[in-house]
């Protein structure tokens, strides 16, 4: 199509996973193959937006026409996501580690044989989308996130939406038999302070057109 909604619109998306390392060789790390968040990245290019993604660690290609910063960590993901300010709009569809290791050894860890196991203390990583939406200045104009859930899909998104303050809440059910994570398809239902509107099982690369132009249609308007 050629109809471009985004033009003149700085769209920030983050995607994928973060690892957090326990030492050189190991982390910790959350199941997201970055397939959606790249696509809505895409589909933004697509409606004429400059468009930034913050990418985790994926193997997926640089979309077309979009400017791709990979990142590792949580804090590295907020740094990139904070250097990229101001945005029209953000979208953080990645799946951020909620914790990392407190200590990140310096060398690989040794199994000894003695039985005796390291202790893997962890801490809180920040959360990016609410960092970004509760902030007072730069706050982008529309604020979307996403929650991927396995249970009471709809109810956790609705609370997410207030505590988070976001503006879009995203929702969809990543029970193991729907597939979803590393899958093609998604079925998702946008949660805003409105009500909620349920959208059918679609590949995720249409999830994401759709949603780039529905997230265009709520754009506060401009002086
Ligand atoms: O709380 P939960 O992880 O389910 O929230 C998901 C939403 O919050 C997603 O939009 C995700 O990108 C964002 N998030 C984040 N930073 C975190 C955790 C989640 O930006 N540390």
């Amino acid at each position: 199509t050629t109809a471009k909604p985004l033009l003149g619109k700085h769209v920030l998306v983050t995607a994928g996973p973060t690892h957090e390392p326990i030492d050189p060789v190991r982390y910790i790390a959350n199941r997201s193959s970055g397939k959606q968040g790249f696509a809505i990245a895409a589909a933004a290019a697509a409606a004429g937006a400059r468009v930034t993604l913050v990418a985790g660690p994926v193997g997926l290609a640089d979309p077309e026409g979009v400017s791709v910063r990979r990142v590792e960590t949580a804090r590295d993901m907020l740094a990139a996501v904070e250097i990229a300010l101001p945005a029209d709009i953000a979208i953080f569809a990645a799946a951020v580690a909620d914790w990392r290791p407190a200590h990140e050894a310096g060398s690989k860890l040794k199994k000894d044989g003695s039985g005796i196991v390291p202790p893997l203390h962890v801490t809180e990583n920040p959360d990016i989308l609410s960092t970004i939406a509760h902030r007072r200045d730069g706050r982008p104009g529309l604020v979307v996130g996403f929650a991927a859930e396995t249970d009471d899909v709809l109810e956790n998104a609705r609370k997410k939406l207030g505590r988070k303050g976001a503006d879009i809440i995203v929702a969809n059910d990543v029970s193991p038999a729907n597939n979803v994570m590393g899958g093609a398809a998604n079925t998702v239902h946008l949660v805003t302070p409105e009500g909620i509107e349920s959208w059918p099982q679609l590949p995720k690369d249409e999830v994401a057109r759709r949603l780039v132009h529905w997230i265009a249609g709520r754009l506060p308007p401009t002086a």
